[in-house]
């Protein structure tokens, strides 16, 4: 859930900084407040409309006073969180290297405020590292959790797996769905992509559904092909479909060419755009113009410090899942820096 702030300037001439997670369930909330010194705001709440496309907000002042903020709509809220950052930390690290990436990441003293910034460690670092950024407290609370993988099942006997409801009770926030290594290390999960988004959305779980084409595929000119293919049988399943609301509130879809990934090769920016403006024309075909505007559109594979700030400037690009330079927490937040100040 997104973390969102406004600063409230009251006639006095104070700013006063509110900030609270977006619900994303219908109905009223009450915010965690006072979040820092001298706000003069010492109560707040948050009302959600029965589309959830609308918030209300009001806050107690103080002095008595009550102020209605009035209305906001989700589309603001995207706005603010205008791109998405993952880090998808693959088989690396163990609990000892938790500290030393917080760290470093945090000696830079940097706090996204337009990049919702996300790790994905393995899942049984996620408990460990979810603790870790709550102990180092406001200096970190922007950094968010995600899993690599996660089970089409809701529980029961499917051993070895995880299921959404274990991942989100530890941290995860995110999940990443059909990533390329997995489509070939477990391939006879192929089928059940929409499952494991229809298990993450139903917990309130976002989504990184990852599509692409292999360099056969490629050279062959299937790749639109190919991606198609992975759309419909993750998005439009017979049966366990995603609707227009559920892939506009929860899925971002990674264009993560294989030949991309991990070879130190990145897809040009034209590979890239092609590919990103092609999928944004199966949204709209498939859903709706608007569906297509609210989805968050992603780009993997070598991204690093020399090649990022070009791709995010695609108009078409939202944003990145990240492997090898995710692991390197100086350069990974740099990245969210140059994001946030494209
Ligand atoms: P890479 O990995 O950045 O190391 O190529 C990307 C990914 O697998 O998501």
């Amino acid at each position: 859930m997104a973390k969102y702030r406004l600063d409230i300037n009251l006639s006095d001439n104070t700013t006063n900084p509110v900030e609270f997670t977006v619900p994303t369930a219908r109905g009223n909330y009450q915010l965690d407040l006072p979040l820092s010194n001298g706000t003069k705001i010492t109560a707040g709440a948050i009302t959600v409309d029965s589309n959830i496309n609308t918030y209300r907000l009001t806050l107690k002042l103080s002095n008595g006073q009550s102020i209605d903020c009035g209305t906001f709509s989700t589309e603001a809220i995207r706005a603010i969180m205008a791109y998405l950052l993952a880090g998808n930390f693959k088989m690396n690290q163990t609990k000892a290297d938790i500290s030393g990436y917080l760290d470093a990441m945090q000696s830079i003293g940097f706090i996204p405020s337009k990049t919702e910034t996300i790790i994905c460690p393995q899942t049984c670092l996620i408990a460990p590292y979810k603790d870790a950024i709550t102990k180092a407290g406001s200096a970190l609370s922007f950094l968010k959790l995600g899993a690599q993988l996660c089970s089409p099942a809701t529980r029961g006997a499917y051993t070895g797996q995880n299921s959404v409801e274990a991942l989100a009770s530890v941290g995860a926030e995110y999940v990443i769905v059909g990533h390329s290594e997995v489509r070939v290390l477990f391939g006879d999960m192929t089928s059940n992509y929409a499952e494991q988004m229809q298990q993450a959305i139903s917990k309130g779980c976002k989504v990184l559904f990852c599509v692409g084409e292999t360099l056969e595929e490629r050279n062959a000119g299937l790749s639109q092909q190919i991606i198609s293919q992975q759309l419909t049988e993750g998005l439009m399943k017979e049966n366990a479909g995603i609707s227009a609301a559920d892939i506009e509130q929860y899925v971002s879809i990674v264009y993560e060419p294989v030949w991309a990934i991990g070879t130190g090769v990145t897809a040009t920016e034209r590979q890239v755009q092609e590919v990103l403006q092609y999928i944004q024309g199966w949204l709209v075909e498939h859903y709706s113009q608007t569906t297509m505007e609210r989805v968050k559109l992603l780009y993997g594979g070598s991204v690093n410090m020399n090649n990022y700030v070009a791709i995010i400037s695609l108009p078409e690009c939202d944003g990145f899942l990240a492997g090898g330079i995710s692991l390197k927490p100086i350069d990974f937040i740099e990245i969210a820096k140059g994001m946030d100040n494209n």
